[in-house]
């Protein structure tokens, strides 16, 4: 199956301002928008249409735009065709490291309002959006992109509530054109290398799973600008996780959700909140009006999911707190286990015994060919560690060569749903909430992980 072109759809379609996505497109959750809700109206499997030269859009040139703008920037058959951030200077910036990667054209440059980007997706020179903007305009400026042609590559997460969720599966399906959620962490070299151990067999069957994103953020999150200027409300408003895909991307990938298994259904609870309070009471002036804040988001959440298949997957929330980043990245079957931070294996049989390996007697046999073929210059241009330049360059070459994505809008929903599911059941005393099938059926047959 091709990308279909019945995806470009007039001006007069576009959302209005002000009106939420799932509202703007006229939708209940779960809803089937094309045909009778067949496989065929699913994006999964779509490949997109081969081209030479990949015309890439971005809104938001901040911390996380930069970082991306430089990695696209240094991939072959990348063209930068359009920039555009609410701060003037910030799209400004962006326009100037376009020029000085000797790009062959200036990118068209959309500044100074909130809904200027409105003008970047309805370009006819783009090819696919990438959206590296606060939360809450992930989801308008996705549907934005998608009902105006273009493929959308949103940042993490995806969406922050259920409705949100099943709005991009919609409209992704509607419009034939492919939503990816930015999960760098899938293109980890260690995560990509235990999936290679975990498709050959080497944990057995696997049956539990545990991931986080413990990160150390109280600084920013008080900070008056960057990502301070907006992260921290949700602290505000939410006690549950706020940032689910980072530790829980891989370890779908590692149990194949969406491709045989599926999250079935969720269990949450929170500690109190004390880290964030705490900090801010000993860093910030009485004067300051942060000090009349009162955050709600529990300092450590932890939840619970059990996949159909009887699997359980533990995924914690902690960015208050001094402790070292960890994303936990731990993986166990019937023959093995892996855990990270540290690295460390153990394989029934291996010649270490009952004790935990190193990584490296697996990485001649295992490791990603992405990463022996791309990673010097990935660990070279460095973001997180690599991962962030080789998750671009795996993009870019689907789409220059015609490929099926490696994540689809189903693991965007599926990745995302943890958070406001997490908020759910923390808020009716940790009761269990059911994950929606976003693939309707779907998840049942196997397909490739990972390209
Ligand atoms: N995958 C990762 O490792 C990773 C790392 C950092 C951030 N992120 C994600 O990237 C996104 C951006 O984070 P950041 O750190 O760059 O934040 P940031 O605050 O540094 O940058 C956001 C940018 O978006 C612009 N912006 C805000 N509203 C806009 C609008 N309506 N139209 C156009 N531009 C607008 C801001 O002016 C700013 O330049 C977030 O979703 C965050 O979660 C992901």
């Amino acid at each position: 199956m091709h990308e279909s072109d019945d995806g470009n759809l007039s001006r007069r379609d576009f959302l209005g301002a002000g009106v939420t996505a799932a509202a703007a497109v006229n939708l209940l959750p779960g809803t089937a928008l094309a045909g009778d809700g067949s496989k065929a109206d699913r994006m999964i499997g779509v490949p997109f249409a081969s081209r030479d030269v990949v015309r890439i859009g971005l809104i938001g040139v901040g911390g996380r735009g930069r970082s991306l703008l430089r990695d696209l920037l240094a991939i072959d058959g990348v063209r930068v065709t359009a920039l555009c951030d609410l701060v003037p200077a910030h799209a400004a910036r962006g326009a100037e490291m376009v020029k000085e990667a000797g790009q062959p054209t200036a990118p068209a440059v959309f500044d100074g309002s909130d809904r200027v980007w409105e003008r970047l997706v309805a370009r006819d020179d783009l090819d696919i959006v990438y959206i590296a903007t606060p939360w809450n305009w992930h989801v308008p400026m996705a549907v934005g992109a998608m009902r105006q042609g273009k493929h959308a590559a949103v940042e993490v997460p995806a969406a922050t509530t259920l409705d949100d969720c099943w709005t991009l599966v919609n409209v992704s399906e509607k419009t034939r054109r492919h939503c990816i959620m930015l999960e760098n962490c899938c293109y980890g070299y260690n995560e990509l290398l235990v999936l290679n151990l975990v498709k050959a067999g080497k944990l057995g069957r696997l049956t539990h799973g545990e991931c986080a994103y413990i990160h150390d953020l109280r600084e920013l999150l008080l900070s008056d600008e960057g990502e301070g200027l907006w992260r921290r409300y949700p602290h505000l408003q939410l006690d549950g996780n706020l940032y689910p895909t980072h530790g829980l991307g891989p370890v779908a990938n590692y149990m194949a959700i969406n491709r045989g298994d599926r999250f079935d259904y969720l269990v949450s609870m929170s500690s109190l909140e004390a880290g964030l309070t705490e900090y801010r009471d000993e860093h910030l002036a009485l004067s300051d009006p942060k000090r009349q804040e009162r955050y709600r988001t529990g300092d450590m959440n932890t939840s619970l999911i059990k996949t159909a298949l009887g699997r359980t997957v533990m995924l914690q929330h902690d960015v208050v707190s001094p402790r070292p980043y960890s994303r936990i990245n731990m993986i166990s079957g019937t023959r093995g286990t892996f855990a990270d931070y540290p690295a460390r294996i153990m394989i029934e049989g291996q010649p270490e015994g009952d004790a935990w390996a190193g990584l490296d007697n697996y990485q001649a046999a295992f490791e990603s060919p992405l990463w022996k073929r791309m990673g010097e210059i990935a660990r070279k241009l460095g973001g997180h560690g690599g991962m962030d330049f080789i998750m671009n360059y795996r993009l870019v070459q689907c789409l220059r060569e015609g490929l099926v994505p490696d994540m689809d809008v189903y693991d965007a929903a599926a990745w995302s749903a943890p958070g406001p599911l997490s908020v759910l059941s923390v808020r009716q005393g940790s009761k269990p909430v059911d994950v929606p099938d976003f693939t309707r059926g779907a998840w049942r047959t196997a397909r490739p992980v990972m390209g």
